[in-house]
């Protein structure tokens, strides 16, 4: 070997120092980028990005961490989208705690693994008192459940237990469902993620059926008693019911007593997702939007959306310890069935899985649940006076309520007939992405495509929202006048002359 040659620093005893002055230079260029933000963004061309990102040769180290260090701030850090911008008003992704980082530093340098007791040891504990204290938010009293990847992870993880429930019980043709027979309801505006793991779980394309929804977008709990009592008559088995705690469009919450009603009454497993709900378990204001939640079987939590977690932390929470058990799986290397140590391997759908818990635990232990739920109360109260801006706006049109945080509007003034409002929601939103000032999204509502705004940052006050969504009317402004001209270049150029009249 060329003694010239880098050398893979491992974090170890004799490397304690270079870990200090390596991550103390990480922490400090990041700290100056945030204290420097202007932009949610920068105007950088995508192609110019892809192309940096390509000229990068990774078979030529740079020789040191600090090196590298240096680049991945000038490289990545320099161009990356910063949530707690008050222009950040894309995606149901937040700013996140201080106390929060500094544990995701302590567990990344220490890096435990949360599936055997044996290399986490009091860190399962600490994610496991973390769980009940989560549960204990929904009303479980004796509850439990597991830290996943996301939102995503844990209504696959929700669906594949109530999958293992129905298929396990013999039904009333005395016989126990196959796949095909199962039946999943939700409305058309729950998570993709729905859907998605109906066809990873196996189940057959129709097996989610779309629950009618009121007007503003939630569950109709006598449809969804009328959907039940149609697929048993056809024969089907109920699997489970997904109310939505928190649409990612609408952000509306499914009514969630009248639905847990129909799932006692009909014995079907109800699983509430509230990965963006989550927040008002916590909240000083608003935890009445929830009742009910307590009833559910299962619930998603995704605290890296309304606890202001980074990312990954979210967690599936049952009420019945005993269904976590549902999905377990053992082996002789790792969690043998007779194991005396409690591996949370048991119960997750991952085996090495990150200490996600641990940052949740550092927040709660600086400031409480408590200061959470107000950092949360205070977005949805901004959220209700952008909501009457745009209300009162004459060139905006606000297009559905929310109970959360999200806003859901068109451009269209006076004059622009729907079909040229319609028109600019998608190039509106690429315009303002590549300028990079004000990020907002792009959805479809009642088949009508609409920009959207999600606010997440407890920092960002509504004067601050006003101001960016000025910049999105002048933006499509500017926009509608550029594609009124160019048809009307269009058609004077196309125009017949006068011989041909
Ligand atoms: C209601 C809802 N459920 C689930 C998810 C998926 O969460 P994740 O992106 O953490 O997988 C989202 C994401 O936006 C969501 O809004």
């Amino acid at each position: 070997m060329n003694s010239s040659e880098p050398q893979l620093e491992i974090l170890d005893t004799a490397r304690a120092d270079r870990y200090r002055a390596v991550v103390h230079t990480a922490v400090d260029r990041t700290a100056d980028r945030f204290a420097s933000v202007t932009a949610p963004t920068t105007d950088t061309p995508a192609a110019v990005l892809r192309d940096r990102v390509a000229a990068i040769d990774l078979d030529r180290p740079l020789g040191t961490a600090e090196a590298a260090v240096a680049e991945v701030d000038t490289l990545f850090c320099a161009e990356a989208v910063w949530f707690h911008h008050p222009g950040s008003l894309a995606h149901l992704n937040c700013p996140v705690a201080v106390p929060a980082v500094a544990a995701e530093t302590v567990l990344a340098a220490v890096n435990p693994s949360v599936d055997t007791w044996d290399q986490s040891r009091i860190g399962t504990d600490i994610e496991r008192r973390v769980v009940r204290w989560a549960a204990g938010t929904i009303g479980f009293a004796d509850g439990d459940g597991i830290f996943t990847s996301g939102g995503t992870q844990s209504n696959l993880h929700a669906l594949l237990l109530a999958r293992q429930a129905a298929t396990s019980r013999t039904g009333r043709a005395g016989r126990r469902p196959a796949l095909d027979d199962l039946v999943v309801f939700a409305t058309a505006s729950s998570h993709f993620s729905v859907r998605k793991s109906a066809m990873v779980l196996g189940l057959p394309e129709h097996a989610v059926v779309d629950v009618a929804a009121d007007a503003a977008g939630r569950m109709r709990p006598d449809a969804l008693a009328h959907a039940v009592a149609d697929a048993r008559r056809e024969g089907r088995t109920p699997m489970a019911v997904v109310a939505t705690a928190g649409t990612t469009d609408r952000g509306c919450i499914d009514p969630l007593e009248p639905i847990a009603d129909v799932c006692d009454l009909e014995d079907v497993w109800l699983h509430v997702d509230a990965a963006y709900g989550c927040g008002l378990l916590v909240s000083p204001t608003r935890r009445h939007l929830l009742d009910g939640i307590e009833r559910a079987r299962s619930v998603t939590a995704d605290f890296h959306k309304s606890f202001f977690q980074p990312v990954s932390s979210s967690a599936l929470l049952l009420r019945d310890p005993a269904d976590l058990g549902r999905a377990a799986w053992h082996a002789d290397y790792l969690n043998p069935e007779d194991a005396d140590e409690p591996n949370q391997v048991d119960k997750s759908l991952q085996t090495t899985r990150r200490f996600d818990a641990l940052k949740l635990w550092a927040t709660l232990r600086a400031s409480g649940a408590t200061a959470i739920g107000r950092a949360f109360d205070t977005v949805l109260d901004v959220t209700e006076q952008v909501h009457e801006h745009v209300g009162a706006h004459p060139d905006l049109v606000l297009v559905a309520p929310t109970q959360l945080s999200t806003v859901l509007f068109r451009w269209q003034p006076d004059g622009v007939v729907d079909a040229d409002a319609d028109v600019l929601v998608a190039p509106l939103r690429a315009a303002l992405l590549a300028e990079g000032r004000v990020l907002v999204a792009k959805t479809v509502v009642d088949g009508r495509p609409c920009n959207k705004l999600t606010l997440l940052d407890p920092g960002t006050s509504a004067e601050q929202v006003v101001a960016a969504l000025d910049h999105v009317v002048a933006t499509a402004e500017r926009l509608h006048a550029e594609r009124t001209a160019t048809t009307t270049n269009h058609l004077r150029t196309t125009e017949p002359t006068g011989a041909n009249r």
